[in-house]
């Protein structure tokens, strides 16, 4: 092999790295090239020969480039995307330089106690129970499957049954309950978890899209046996709250178990302008949420928090006569919370992001991105032909009214398609209640009122043609 050293390969990286970062403020949000330009890009036969680690570096970037989005960029405000803290993102290269498979702490113990410590901070600035269990995943999805099989393990074990050991063939029937605005996450971890998707009793939400307190109630009351009730904290579009802490008292029961998905909106908590929005979820059994959305991560990292740290290992842990196993003193195996065995050390970035932000930060940046998108809900509402249907939270899902009459969903459409051709700003598209939105997300560390001000114009200007 050509060259085997690393510090070429890093500097390169680095340079690349920080000009990148640098050009953000500056560069078009959107990529300049395509997936089949990417592809072409790429494509070519296996190399026959291996290459210098930095020239492998170098080639990269300059292929890569034209089609990196700008998710860092202070107008990004695609799906729910945060930009990444400078502290994480040093913190991530770490955890790739050191390479620990955090897995277990007795061989691996500075990673997995970075870990244990920082799932107790996330416990704390949450205001979750001290004693639930984290288990560090790659994102909000596999938080909710993660959350749900836990969730499925304490409700048949009420009923005698070790789902574990046993599986569901033959189990007692466990009745889910979910929210007509839940995200498709629910659904996907439903199917994996062998529960159905559409076999689960759906509640109506709200036009807000929040799920309606009383039909969850009397749905629950409707079911005999193991029930799972999915709620939400942050819709995907307007952002909306499920009045998750007054349900879990109307339907609490030993075979039954709340889940909030809470991807987003749990991080109102650590924010006390907005923490009465999110007041009392608390009292749920299980949250799944993100720490690559709102605490700025970089990606892979979601975490799957449950109130019955015995039913999460139950569902989650494993064992093998080689792998070594830490004490019973307190010291947690990542591997129990899990449902990885080998694994990086995602936990790392989110230590290192609580410490640049501490708890003042982390509120300051909660509650900049909530007002952000409330200015953003103002200056579209006062534009002519312009809708604001929902915002809640850091969301804000927007409808365009066709200035010919024609047809405002294809209206909605291209003004979104038109914003992110423009390069400005990058918002992205819905369907909210049967009509063709634009949404907004404001995740990012970055954006400020000036952000938001050029893109208002960018969209309008877009809804306008001009
Ligand atoms: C409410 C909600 N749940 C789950 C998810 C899935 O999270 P992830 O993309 O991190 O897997 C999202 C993503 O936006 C979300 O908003």
């Amino acid at each position: 092999m050509a060259g085997s050293g690393h510090d070429a390969a890093l500097a390169a990286a680095a340079a690349a790295a920080r000009a990148w970062l640098d050009g953000l403020p500056d560069r078009p949000v959107a990529p300049a090239a395509d997936a089949r330009a990417m592809l072409a890009a790429f494509s070519e036969p296996v190399p026959e020969e291996g290459a210098d680690p930095a020239d492998v570096v170098a080639d990269l970037v300059r292929r890569a480039e034209p089609g990196l989005m700008a998710t860092g960029s202070g107008r990004f405000h695609g799906w729910v995307i945060g930009g990444a803290l400078p502290a994480a993102i040093g913190a991530d290269w770490l955890v790739s330089a050191w390479d620990q498979n955090s897995a277990m702490s007795e061989p691996f113990p500075a990673t997995t106690m970075i870990e244990q410590v920082a799932a107790g901070w996330v416990l704390d600035l949450l205001d979750l129970p001290r004693e639930a269990s984290v288990g560090f995943v790659t994102g909000g999805q596999m938080a909710n499957t993660a959350c749900l099989a836990a969730a499925r393990n304490h409700v048949l074990a009420a009923h005698g049954w070790d789902v574990e050991e046993a599986g569901l063939q033959g189990a007692p029937r466990v009745h889910v309950i979910v929210g007509g605005q839940r995200h498709d996450a629910i659904d996907a971890s439903l199917r994996a978890l062998g529960l159905g998707a559409s076999t689960a009793v759906v509640v109506p939400a709200d036009d807000a899209g929040r799920t309606r307190p009383e039909a969850v109630a009397a749905a629950a009351a409707g079911v005999r046996g193991p029930t799972i009730v999915c709620l939400q904290v942050g819709n995907v579009n307007g952002g909306a709250v499920d009045a998750a802490g007054a349900i879990a008292d109307a339907v609490r029961r030993e075979d039954l178990w709340v889940h909030v998905d809470g991807a987003f909106g749990l991080w109102a908590r650590a924010a006390p302008a907005y923490r009465h929005l999110v007041d009392g979820v608390e009292r749920a059994d299980s949250w799944a949420t993100d720490a690559h959305k709102w605490l700025n991560t970089p990606y892979d990292c979601g975490m799957a928090i449950c109130a019955h740290p015995g039913a999460h290992r139950r569902a989650m842990g494993m064992r093998a006569d080689y792998l070594p196993q830490g004490d019973d003193a307190g010291l947690r195996d990542p591997v129990d919370y899990n449902p990885e065995l080998s694994r990086r050390a995602r936990s790392v970035p989110v230590w290192a992001a609580l410490c640049q932000l501490g708890r003042r930060g982390l509120a300051e940046l909660v509650e900049r991105c909530c007002r952000m998108a409330e200015r953003f809900a103002a200056a579209l509402s006062e534009a002519d032909g312009v809708e604001v249907l929902g915002q809640g939270l850091n969301q804000v899902v927007v409808r365009f009214l066709d200035p010919a009459g024609r047809d405002d969903d294809a209206h909605s459409r291209a003004v979104v398609a038109r914003t992110q051709a423009e390069g400005t700003c990058y918002p992205s598209g819905t369907v909210w209640r049967g009509a063709s939105c634009m949404r907004i997300s404001v995740s990012g560390w970055r954006t400020g009122p000036e952000d938001v001000d050029r893109s208002v114009a960018a969209i309008l200007a877009a809804h306008r043609g001009s």
